[in-house]
């Protein structure tokens, strides 16, 4: 059954962590169909942290990347209504849906295997940054992903202006396989880390 209390929780931080983000901007609704799709995914991984203070960050991410965009595509229309909210309040923000389309539906990642896992989206609460909540959501998604068969978690991130985020993964073991040209004048890195040298090199917290 869906945890309605915990898709509240992963809407939040996402718009508190990425407050520019097209996604954000595309309205809470259309934050909570979009990770309603992952849990919803048979092989989608959403994990929180918690602590006294409530939701200090999630992960999410999937096996078979290719298959999530599928799914993905398929409920375009349910995520287009849930975006409704917030083209009415800003049209502009139509344009926006129209531009990255593309990124919601489809994933950036080479990644056509079912053994490979996107981690698609992290994100901690601004409060709590650099206290190591984002390193342990990761540690745990990898674990989650190779406890359901993934040899390898891709991702990517701004190759540009990110020094801050290309350290935290390169910090957690993550290899950069290629940079390329997402669109544009967007650059982006893909990491990639093969999930059994993980388990031997680290030791969750
Ligand atoms: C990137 C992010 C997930 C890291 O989580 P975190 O809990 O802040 O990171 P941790 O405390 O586990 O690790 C800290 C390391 O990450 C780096 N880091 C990246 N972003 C940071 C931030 N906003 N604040 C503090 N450290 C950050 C630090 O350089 C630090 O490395 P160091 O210990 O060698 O100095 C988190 O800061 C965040 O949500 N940022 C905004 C959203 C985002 O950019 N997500 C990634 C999109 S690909």
């Amino acid at each position: 059954m869906e945890d309605r209390g915990r898709l509240d929780d992963v809407v939040e931080v996402h718009a508190a962590a990425f407050p520019r983000f097209f996604m954000t901007q595309l309205g809470p609704r259309f934050l909570r169909e979009y990770y309603r799709c992952v849990i919803q995914y048979p092989r989608g991984i959403l994990l929180t942290e918690d602590s006294g203070q409530g939701c200090d960050g999630f992960v999410s991410g999937f096996l078979d990347p290719a298959a999530f965009y599928r799914d993905l595509r398929n409920r375009r229309v349910r995520l287009a209504l849930a975006a409704l909210g917030g083209v009415i309040v800003r049209p502009s923000r139509l344009l926006i849906l129209r531009a990255n389309y593309g990124r919601v539906a489809g994933s950036a990642v080479q990644a056509g295997e079912p053994r490979t896992a996107e981690l698609s989206s992290i994100a901690v609460r601004p409060s709590v940054a650099g206290s190591g909540v984002g390193s342990r959501l990761v540690h745990r998604f990898i674990a989650a992903a190779r406890a359901q068969g993934a040899e390898r978690v891709v991702l990517t991130t701004d190759a540009a202006d990110n020094a801050a985020v290309n350290h935290f993964y390169q910090r957690l073991g993550f290899t950069c396989v290629r940079t390329f040209e997402a669109r544009p004048g967007r650059m982006l890195n893909e990491y990639a880390i093969v999930t059994s040298r993980f388990e031997r090199c680290e030791t969750p917290s």
